[in-house]
This record gives structure tokens, C-alpha cells and sequence, in this order.
């Protein structure tokens, strides 16, 4: 990956998951990086196992950006931060129901704190994380980027549509420059085991949940309903290696930093265009693994969609970008991780 020095890269949400991947691969490729992240699903020790893995420890401020003048500050402390990539979110589906206010102050008053503190220190490149979930149940399958979002089957889906509706007014009124990365569903683990998934309490995930009862965390792993109109019964999904996403954001920055953008306001499905049900992750987890998973049919969980995956054609072609790892290599990193926590006990979260 060809290097890029000295662009200042503000990272919000860089010690959760998806954030710490993207901060190693940003520091690799020779980004200068600022992470701003309030601990509310991470841990602080995350910045050392990002300075162990890339040779370089990120700056970090602890700061909370639904709070205006904490976010302003940032931009005083580093004016001359070039890009924002906004990880920083409350992503539970399931906590979003129970409190939908407090998912749409802290997700919607941080992105609009972060485009307001942009504005007056003339930062104009912002990189977004957005999620399938806009697309709900699609009616064609595979999902590509011009697929009509549908209504959010949760308030986070809908603090996600909402998100990129300002992000597109905001670049038709002003000079800012955005791409909205849509990922689909994020799993495994970097192979070094010191940054990976840190579900805090019972995961709402698969692939966690999986890895929990594998290791002897949690009993049994409940499949949610075998009743599906697929192969096998069980929902499918298109499940993505967290470094090939994260690697994808520095091809995202790149283009912005080489002005190839076709327009100011882009959107790319981050997938990897194949989808496996549940019960192949499974079968994938127990090959890679050599263990067996004691898990059980139950009924469906409400909410869930059937099936999506995403046609990556534009993404490939238009980024130069491909998904290259395979759901066995996934299971298998998330395997170690999980293996890596126990060792440290850092399963106390839960
Ligand atoms: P995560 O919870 O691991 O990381 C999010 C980080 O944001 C956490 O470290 C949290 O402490 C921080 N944060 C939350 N609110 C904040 C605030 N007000 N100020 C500062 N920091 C704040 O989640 P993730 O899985 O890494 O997801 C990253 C982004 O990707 C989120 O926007 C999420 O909605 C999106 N996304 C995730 C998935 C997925 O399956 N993991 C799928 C699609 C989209
Ligand atoms: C995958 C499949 C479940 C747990 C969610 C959010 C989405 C995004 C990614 C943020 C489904 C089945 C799961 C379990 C199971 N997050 N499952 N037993 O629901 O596709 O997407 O995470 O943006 O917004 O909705 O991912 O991992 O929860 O579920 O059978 O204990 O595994 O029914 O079919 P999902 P998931």
C-alpha cells in the first residue's frame, strides 16, 4: 500500500473494534493518527496493542463528541488535522429499542458536533461508518450502493439514514467531501490477538457468541430460527474480515487525498458479494477450530432480516478495493482472539 505522509487523520471510535483495525492500517500506511474515543465500549489499553501492532502509539484523547466544546477542542489541540473517519457510535440494535434517545443524542449530536468543529477549522474530508442495515430486507439480492434504503427496523438503523441524510445536505451546502462506507457484517479478529471484538456483557453478535460458548463462557449458542426461505433455513449474512474493512478506509482516504473523487458525496457497500447462512459460520467455526459447538435451534429473533449481501462490483472496481479474506480465515482469527482474551482474562467485561 503506498505510503502517505504526514496527513493528521482524526480517528473518533478508534479504540472500539472497527476503529483500532483502522488505526493500525492508517499508521502502516503512514497517516499520522489522532484517536478521540470515550471509553463507553472500549478500553483505554486498546492504544498500546495499536502502537505494539503498527510500531507507532496513535495519539489519544479521551473525549466525549456529543459534547460540542469537547469536540471543538480537539480541532484547537491538532488544527492541522486533514480527515475525519467517524467510527465513534452506540451500535446495539437491541439497547437502541430500550433507550431510543439516548442512540439518537449520542450519534446524532456527535456527527453534527464533529461537521460543525470541521467547518470552522476548514477540515472538508469526512469518512463515515454506515451499515447495510439501511438497506433492511432488500427485494433483489445482491445489495448494490443505488438499492433503495428502506424504513430502520431500530432507532441505531434509523440514527444511521439519518446520519447520511445530513452528511448529503451538508455536502450539497458546503465544500465538505464524504464517503459513506456501508459494511455489512464485521467479524474476526487482527492475527496478532492484541486488538479484536470486546463485546461489553452478553454479545448480541454471532460470531462473539460463538467464540463464548466455544470457549466455555456461555452454555449454548441459541440459533434464532431455521425456518427461513434459505438452503438451510437459517438467516444469511455477508461477513467481512474487520482488516480487510479496515484496510478498505485506507483506500477511501487515499482517493480523497488524490482528489478521485467522481463526486462529493459517494457511497460504497463493503461486503465480500458471497453470503453464508448461520449455520455454515458454524460449520466454518467447528472445521477451523476442531471443536465441537453445542448450539440449539430456537425461534427467530424479531428484527431480523432473512438474507443480504452486497454486489461489491462498484467497490472493487471504483476503489480498487477487494475483500481477499475467507469466512474460514475469519473464524479462525476470531478463534484466536478469543483464545488470547481468556489467556489475559479480559472477559471480565461481561
Ligand atoms: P464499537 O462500539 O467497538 O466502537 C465504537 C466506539 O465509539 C467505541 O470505542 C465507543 O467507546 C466510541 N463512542 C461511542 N460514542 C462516543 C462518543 N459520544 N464520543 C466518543 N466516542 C464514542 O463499534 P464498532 O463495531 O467498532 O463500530 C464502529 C462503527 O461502525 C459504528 O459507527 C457502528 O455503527 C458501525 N458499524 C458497525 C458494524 C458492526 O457490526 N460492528 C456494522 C456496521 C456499521
Ligand atoms: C447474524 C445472524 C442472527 C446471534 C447486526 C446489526 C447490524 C450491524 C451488524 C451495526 C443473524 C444470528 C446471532 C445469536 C443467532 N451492526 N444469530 N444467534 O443481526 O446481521 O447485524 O450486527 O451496524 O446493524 O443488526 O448480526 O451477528 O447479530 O446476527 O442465531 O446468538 O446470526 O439471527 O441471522 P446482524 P448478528
Amino acid at each position: 500500500m503506498q505510503k502517505n505522509f504526514a496527513m493528521k487523520v482524526l480517528v473518533t471510535g478508534g479504540t472500539g473494534y472497527i476503529g483500532s483495525h483502522t488505526a493500525v492500517e492508517l499508521q502502516n500506511a503512514g497517516f499520522e493518527v489522532v484517536i478521540a474515543d470515550n471509553l463507553v465500549n472500549s478500553e483505554p489499553q486498546v492504544i498500546d496493542s495499536i502502537g505494539e501492532i503498527s510500531g507507532k502509539t496513535p495519539v489519544f484523547v479521551e473525549a466525549d463528541l456529543s459534547d460540542p466544546g469537547k469536540t471543538e477542542v480537539l480541532f484547537e489541540k491538532h488544527p492541522d488535522i486533514a480527515a475525519v473517519i467517524h467510527f465513534a457510535a452506540l451500535k446495539a440494535v437491541g439497547d437502541s429499542v430500550a433507550r431510543p434517545l439516548e442512540y439518537y443524542r449520542n450519534n446524532i449530536f456527535s456527527l453534527v458536533n464533529l461537521l460543525n468543529s470541521m467547518k470552522k477549522f476548514g477540515v472538508e474530508h469526512f469518512v463515515f461508518s454506515s451499515s447495510c442495515t439501511v438497506y433492511g430486507q432488500p427485494d433483489k439480492l445482491p445489495v448494490k450502493e443505488e438499492t433503495p434504503r428502506k424504513d430502520a427496523e431500530s432507532p441505531y438503523g434509523n440514527t444511521k439514514k439519518i446520519a447520511e441524510d445530513i452528511l448529503s445536505n451538508e455536502v450539497e451546502a458546503t465544500g465538505l467531501k464524504c464517503i459513506a462506507l456501508r459494511y455489512f457484517n464485521p467479524i474476526g479478529a487482527h492475527p496478532t490477538t492484541l486488538i479484536g471484538e470486546l463485546p461489553l456483557g452478553v454479545p448480541d453478535n454471532l460470531v462473539p457468541y460463538i467464540t463464548q460458548t466455544a470457549i466455555g463462557i456461555r452454555d449454548q449458542l441459541k440459533v434464532f430460527g431455521n425456518n427461513y426461505n434459505t438452503p438451510d433455513g437459517t438467516p444469511i449474512r455477508d461477513y467481512i474480515h474487520v482488516v480487510d474493512l479496515a484496510q478498505a478506509h485506507v483506500v477511501a482516504l487515499q482517493r480523497m487525498a488524490e482528489n478521485k473523487q467522481r463526486s462529493p458525496w459517494e457511497i460504497f457497500n463493503l461486503g465480500t458479494g458471497n453470503g453464508f447462512s448461520v449455520l455454515e459460520v458454524i460449520k466454518s467455526f467447528e472445521k477451523v477450530s476442531g471443536t465441537k459447538l453445542n448450539y440449539e435451534i430456537v425461534d427467530r429473533r424479531p428484527g431480523d432480516i432473512e438474507k443480504v449481501w452486497a454486489d461489491t462490483e462498484y467497490a472493487n472496481s471504483e476503489l480498487g478495493w477487494k475483500a481477499a479474506r475467507s469466512l474460514d480465515e475469519m473464524m479462525l482469527s476470531a478463534w484466536n482472539w478469543e483464545q488470547a482474551l481468556q489467556k489475559e482474562k479480559r472477559n471480565n467485561r461481561s
